[in-house]
């Protein structure tokens, strides 16, 4: 007996004791990792670089303790929002601020930082037809006692948005450097709004963050940035090159001058919208707008649907050309502008497809033009941030077939589509309704 009483005292004991030690660990981890954000931060001060803290974890919990403010001063002195029992922490700069020397990048090192530097081309020289292959900096991954902390570079774009490159590694890099999958921001190229920023102070530190966090939070989700294909547009061109003729610089004009009162009019109401048909085409196959197509189409889904959508355009002085279907079934509304016409197509999900309609004015007949399910991601036409499906190619040949690659300059939208489908008629009972032309 006594002997039994003995094992079940040291079991209790180690037990006990390993606990104990695991606390000891947690807590000593949770300080380490302080005292790396505390110093790398120290150093960012010293050199002046204005980083605001970008790392999706540590804001939730900030804005979590927003709704819960009298918490806070109990909480203050440990390490409440730096501390995110994650090994890494995200950092942004806006890049203009960056100054290109390397005395802070070897200040780092001696303080027992190491580091990897992932640079990619400049997207902003892109488009023009250059092969000079300037690189910038994207990423920077500083690393101590196994923590890593990221600071993501923000350029400025054409489209007046901020945007940061994809992280990727090239040959040779160390691919143990990080846990890659862990950090929030590389996986793809991202478009922000240029954020307002705070300065408070987190657990003891002087941070600056963006002063809607939720916002920040919110765009942080959905800033998935595409590039345009810029090589295979310019190859595009050489085989078909675009109109220079007057009407074309003209309708491009017309076209961007369009595109920019619809994105204003739309992120007032809140309401996402996206380039449809043509007007995605010619995003996708020529960085550009078709010059012949002569309209600008976009999508919007049927559950961001608002009455006052109609109102606000007319506010803003398009007049309704016409407006067909319904909420429930194929709505469709055509705008003029500048004899230029916007068409809003709205997109109604069924199973794993997406679909919207079309309408004959003259017989009634209905149209339906089915997708396949798609998510919706940032590009860049006539200078505008603006969105398109993030399948893009799917799309598109889902609207226009395997020869998408070949202008057709004749089109009959209902029956060219590879995605038509007739979809029967209008009651005549409710032409008067559904069937409105102005
Ligand atoms: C912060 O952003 C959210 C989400 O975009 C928005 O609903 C809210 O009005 C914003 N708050 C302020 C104070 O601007």
């Amino acid at each position: 007996m006594p002997r039994l009483n003995r094992t079940l005292v040291l079991t209790v004991l180690i037990i006990s004791s390993s606990v104990f030690l695991l606390f000891q660990l947690h807590y000593y981890r949770k300080y380490v990792n302080k005292q790396t954000v505390k110093k790398f931060l120290a150093l960012t001060h010293r050199f002046r670089l204005p980083l605001f803290l970008a790392d999706t974890t540590a804001l939730t919990l900030l804005s979590q303790d927003a709704l819960r403010q009298h918490d806070r001063k109990v909480r203050e002195p440990h390490c409440s929002f730096l501390c995110t029992g994650r090994p890494v922490m995200s950092f942004a700069l806006n890049a203009n601020l960056w100054k290109h020397d390397s005395t802070f990048l070897s200040a780092a090192e001696q303080k027992g930082f190491e580091l990897l530097e992932i640079r990619g081309q400049d997207p902003r020289l892109a488009s023009l037809d250059t092969l000079s292959g300037e690189e910038i900096p994207l990423h920077l991954l500083f690393r101590l006692h196994g923590y890593i902390i990221q600071v993501v570079f923000l350029y400025e774009r054409t489209g007046n948005y901020l945007w940061h490159g994809p992280l990727r590694l090239k040959a040779g890099m160390d691919r143990t450097f990080a846990p890659f999958k862990l950090l929030d921001y590389g996986r793809h190229a991202g478009a922000y709004d240029r954020p307002e920023l705070v300065l408070t102070v987190l657990d003891g530190l002087d941070v600056r963050i963006p002063g809607n966090i939720s916002h920040f939070i919110l765009e942080q989700r959905h800033a998935h940035f595409l590039e345009c294909r810029h090589r295979d547009a310019r190859n595009f061109l050489q085989l078909y090159p675009e109109d220079s003729f007057p009407e074309a610089v003209d309708f491009r004009r017309k076209v961007k001058s369009l595109l920019r009162v619809t994105a204003g009019i739309l992120t007032t109401l809140g309401i996402p919208f996206w380039l449809s048909s043509g007007t995605c085409l010619g995003w996708f196959r020529q960085c550009s707008v078709i010059s012949y197509s002569r309209d600008v189409d976009i999508g919007i889904f049927i559950v961001d649907y608002r009455p006052d959508i109609i109102t606000a355009f007319r506010e803003a002085g398009l007049s309704l050309k016409h407006k067909f279907g319904k909420v429930e079934d194929s709505l469709e509304l055509s705008f003029l502008s500048d004899d230029v016409k916007l068409d809003i197509f709205f997109f109604y999900e069924e199973g794993d497809m997406m679909w919207n309609g079309g309408t004959q004015a003259k017989s009634g007949r209905k149209f339906k033009y089915v997708f396949p399910r798609f998510s919706l991601c940032w590009a860049e036409l006539l200078e505008l941030k603006v969105r398109v499906p993030c399948e893009t190619l799917d799309y598109v040949m889902a609207n226009y077939g395997n020869t998408w690659n070949i202008p057709v300059r004749s089109w009959d939208w209902k029956s060219s589509p590879s995605n038509v489908q007739e979809n029967g008629l209008w009651p005549p009972a409710e032409w008067d309704q559904l069937i409105q032309v102005y």
